[in-house]
């Protein structure tokens, strides 16, 4: 990784951090054990992904991209609801998350499940704010709003999960690569569109500039996720603070066991490339983008 991206990344990360300081409900609001379990699995940790996505966008243009910064938080909001979830016992049942006991392995899973519902609905609350946070318009803020609640919804997330659950254990048919694509392209891929889309929409993007954030969104998500799988396999799980073998143990159909790993790096690298070449009309103004797509095949965590 380039030592400035790396610099990057760690302040854009300490400013998201601030403002999910700021944003999120204290221990000291009633019920705090939900305020707690809420912070734990949203605040110090995670790559910040959406996050720096959502602000690049809103600065495609001149805009400052720190004005992206609420609707940036309330994207690592739904994430971390979402992988909560993800690692409950009816889920993935995993017992690990960023190198710390996941949700549940601490509150319980009554209390992960609410943690969860609590952090999607904070997110909404938050993105309801923008005219008084950023002095968005209100025309502007239901966009945002109705763009982030498509990619949360059962034609984006939840959607992608429930076809991630119901592929588990079934044999790998004629029909496996479709099935793998609409996974991902929902599980993932819908909240990092939503992430570009409402970062976009702050930053004042016209609908041409929009239809090339949404291609390299498109493209990024493809990479991020079959690297997801891909660190699954090859990856160790001191590293990733995770249970590596995790997809394997439950049989799910992923890049690697469709594609074999070398084609999977391969077909994550190509997607990298039509991402870059995506917001090439940006020029410049994109080069942080770029230079995410490419952190994306290249992370080791
Ligand atoms: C992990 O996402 C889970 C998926 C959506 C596949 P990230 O790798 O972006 O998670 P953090 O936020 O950096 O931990
Ligand atoms: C998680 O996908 C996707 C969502 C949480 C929406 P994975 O199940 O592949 O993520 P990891 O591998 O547990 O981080
Ligand atoms: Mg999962
Ligand atoms: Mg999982
Ligand atoms: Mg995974």
């Amino acid at each position: 990784m380039p030592t400035d991206l790396k610099t990057y990344m760690q302040q854009m990360a300490a400013l998201v951090e601030e403002e999910l300081d700021r944003l999120l409900p204290t221990e000291s609001e009633a019920p705090g054990i939900i305020h707690r379990a809420m912070r734990y699995s949203t605040c110090g940790g995670g790559k910040r992904l959406r996050a720096m996505l959502a602000m690049e966008a809103a600065g495609l243009r001149g805009e400052s991209r720190l004005r992206a910064l609420p609707v940036a938080a309330s994207l690592e909001m739904i994430h971390a609801y979402s992988l909560i979830h993800d690692d409950l016992p009816c889920m993935d049942d995993d017992d690990y998350r960023r190198g710390q006991p996941s949700n549940h392995k601490l509150f319980g899973e009554g209390l992960a499940v609410l943690a969860g519902d609590g952090l999607l609905a904070e997110a909404f609350v938050v993105l309801s704010r923008l005219p008084e946070l950023i002095g968005l318009s209100p025309e502007l803020t239901v966009r945002v709003i109705a763009c982030v609640a498509e990619a949360a919804s059962t034609k984006g997330l939840v959607g992608g999960q429930v076809a991630d659950l119901q592929a588990e254990g079934a044999p790998v048919d004629d029909h496996a690569a479709e099935t793998l694509r609409f996974i991902h392209e929902r599980k993932t891929g819908a909240l990092f569109k939503a992430s570009l889309l409402a970062g976009a929409m702050v930053g004042g993007l016209d609908s041409e500039d929009l239809a090339a954030v949404s291609r390299y969104a498109m493209h990024f998500g493809l990479a991020f996720q079959i690297m997801d799988d891909l660190l699954d396999v090859i990856g160790d799980e001191e590293r990733l603070g995770k249970a590596v073998g995790s997809d394997q143990r439950r049989q799910k159909l992923t890049y690697p066991r469709l594609y074999g790993v070398e084609r999977s790096k391969t077909m994550a690298l190509e997607a990298v490339e039509a991402a870059k070449e995506s917001v090439k009309r940006f020029g410049a103004a994109a080069d942080r983008l770029a230079q995410l797509a490419a952190f994306v095949v290249e992370r080791e965590y």
